[in-house]
């Protein structure tokens, strides 16, 4: 089978790095083009790339020269599609005129995730939401985004507890740097501190959670009617965004019956058996200590950080308490990313 061409835009940050790890010898797609800022274009890949996110710098795309983040520098690639890890504020105009030229856009930005015609794709947990596309008015290209780093770590602690009915949910985040990019957070800001703020991270949690878990009726997303209440804080550790989760539950629980919930859970990746897939989408971890950043995250067979690690389950009242472990940059980002494109190749919907 012909692999697809696949353009990385932004390929250089923390989340580029990424997309190039996974897509390196990916059975669907191979990588035939990378962008960067005018910092890295005209370099060789290797050479834009001046500090490793990833450890691993794969020979084919070493040596690709970094284009610029221009539609047309892109399309004179042939490329068949693109995994976008650009900052939001350039995404926007750059993934529209992509798409409106034909090309398939999988996205990590925010900048479009909030359109009524985009989905916010997580596909073991709304599938049905990848026909939102159908009504954009691009010709032939269309958009597909992934939540936010953190959001997508919380829907896998609620959709399975749905059928128990959600009555609110509180969030408190502790967030690693990663999340932030390259530069985001100084370190004489954040060694040896906490920082108990960060921008717009609590209203997209609050947003992209009720949107995603909402129903899609006739192509249109219905948020989901519980309360989500979100408290972010940034916390010196490198990768993997740790949280504390208390939802409200309608019905009568036990925890053994939510970790068998847990445990259980699957969706349609898993069926499909898609290569970025996880065998279990949520791990539960049974130590009083766990889940940790620096000892859940280890990527190996059947979970190449891309599984949710949920622990410390407990029941207070009719309260439902947990931690949760998402790794930002894999399940939260480009892992999320390349997942959305192997199930709209799945569905017919890249040629
Ligand atoms: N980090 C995470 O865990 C995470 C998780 C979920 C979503 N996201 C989202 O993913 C996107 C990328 O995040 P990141 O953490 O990878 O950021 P990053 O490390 O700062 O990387 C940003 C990338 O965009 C390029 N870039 C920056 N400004 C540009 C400009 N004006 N024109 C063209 N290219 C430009 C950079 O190129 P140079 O290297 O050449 O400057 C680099 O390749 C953001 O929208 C972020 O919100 C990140």
């Amino acid at each position: 089978m012909k692999k697809l061409k696949a353009g990385i835009l932004g390929a250089t940050g923390v989340v580029g790095q990424q997309f190039v790890r996974i897509l390196s010898n990916h059975p669907y797609f191979e990588v035939t083009a990378v962008t960067g800022s005018t910092k890295s274009s005209g370099k060789t890949y290797n050479d834009a790339s001046d500090w490793s996110f990833t450890n691993f710098l794969p020979e084919e795309v070493n040596n690709l020269i970094v284009l610029d983040t221009d539609a047309k520098a892109l399309l004179r690639n042939d490329i068949d599609l693109v995994f976008s890890a650009l900052p939001a504020s350039v995404a926007y105009d750059l993934e529209n005129q992509l798409a409106s030229a034909g090309v398939p856009v999988f996205s990590n930005a925010s900048a479009h995730r909030m359109k009524e015609s985009v989905p916010i794709l997580i596909p073991e947990i709304n599938p049905s939401h990848l026909n939102l596309v159908s009504s954009q008015l691009y010709d032939g290209g269309f958009i597909v985004t992934n939540s936010n780093c953190s959001t997508s770590g919380l829907v896998f602690g609620l959709k399975p507890l749905m059928d128990f009915g959600i009555e609110d949910v509180v969030v408190t985040t502790y967030q690693a740097v990663s999340g932030a990019g390259r530069n985001g957070v100084g370190s004489m800001d954040i060694l040896g501190n906490v920082i108990p703020y960060i921008t717009n991270e609590e209203t997209k949690i609050v947003q992209e959670t009720k949107r995603i878990l909402g129903k899609n009726e006739n192509g249109k997303i219905v948020p989901a009617s519980f309360d989500v209440n979100a408290s972010c804080a940034r916390v010196p550790v490198l990768n993997g965004h740790l949280e504390s989760v208390v939802v409200q539950l309608e019905s009568e629980f036990s925890v053994d019956q939510i970790i068998e919930t847990y445990n259980s859970f699957r969706g349609e990746p898993q069926t499909l058996g898609l290569p970025t897939a996880p065998t279990k989408p949520i791990i539960v971890k049974q130590e009083p200590d766990r889940p940790q950043p620096t000892r859940d995250l280890s990527l190996h067979v059947g979970d190449l950080g891309m599984a949710v690690k949920i622990g410390r389950v407990r029941k207070h009242k009719n309260r439902l308490n947990f931690f949760l472990l998402v790794h930002n940059a894999i399940r939260g980002a480009a892992g999320a990313s390349v997942l959305n494109a192997e199930f709209a190749r799945a569905k017919g919907m890249l040629e």
